[in-house]
């Protein structure tokens, strides 16, 4: 990475875009020293392409149905953010897995926020799981994208307790909370230098 310049981000988003905006707002306040320089998502109708609009940052569609495999997907998401000259690739409600196509390209630069705390309940609704299995903590993690589903190295965690009257809604809401105080601190931490990609 290029000392010289603020960190450039791209950020994959499928949906609402809650985390997006915490990003934009952090980098804007300069609590993070990085720059948000492009919004990819694989849904035209996600709300996070709108927020992207209105926060003058370019957006750009790419969906899936729109190539023949998810290899030839994955390149063109891949080439996209290639093209934007981005340093990290934020992965903010991004509901596909990236293939081997996009990660062997951007190694040791993607990044993912997950609501529970991995280990623990990866995959879809880890908010779900948690209530299912009536632990009392969960939280939220922000880790290194590998090749497995919300394995990779942890960069940080916060947990949030399980209230007896929880339901996945109440639940999701304070978790997203604390989303959006984890997601900028981990990208202030690449940015400072402080935390660097695991060797693989
Ligand atoms: C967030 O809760 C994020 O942790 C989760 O999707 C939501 C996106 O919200 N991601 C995953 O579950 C990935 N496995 P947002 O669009 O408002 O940021």
């Amino acid at each position: 990475m290029n000392q010289n310049h603020k960190l450039r981000v791209a950020v994959l988003a499928s949906g609402r875009g809650s985390n997006l905006q915490a990003l934009i707002d952090s980098c804007r306040s300069g609590e993070v020293d990085a720059r948000v320089i492009l919004v990819i998502s694989d849904n035209p109708a996600a709300r996070a392409l709108e927020l992207a609009r209105k926060n003058s940052i370019p957006a750009t569609v790419i969906e899936a149905k729109g190539y023949h495999s998810r290899h030839e997907f994955n390149t063109a998401l891949a080439d996209a953010v290639e093209r934007s000259g981005a340093d990290l690739v934020c992965l903010a409600g991004f509901m596909r897995v990236l293939s081997e196509a996009f990660l062997e390209r951007f190694n040791g630069m993607i990044i993912n926020i997950h609501p529970s705390l991995l280990p623990s309940f990866p995959g879809l609704n880890a908010q779900k799981q948690a209530l299912e299995h009536g632990v009392k903590v969960t939280g939220c993690t922000v880790h290194w994208v590998d090749r497995g589903v919300d394995t990779g190295s942890i960069i940080l965690q916060d947990c949030v307790k399980v209230e007896p009257d929880d339901t996945v809604e109440t639940l999701s809401q304070r978790i997203l909370k604390q989303e959006h105080v984890i997601y900028p601190k981990a990208v202030q931490l690449i940015a400072s230098g402080a935390v660097k990609a695991p060797v693989r």
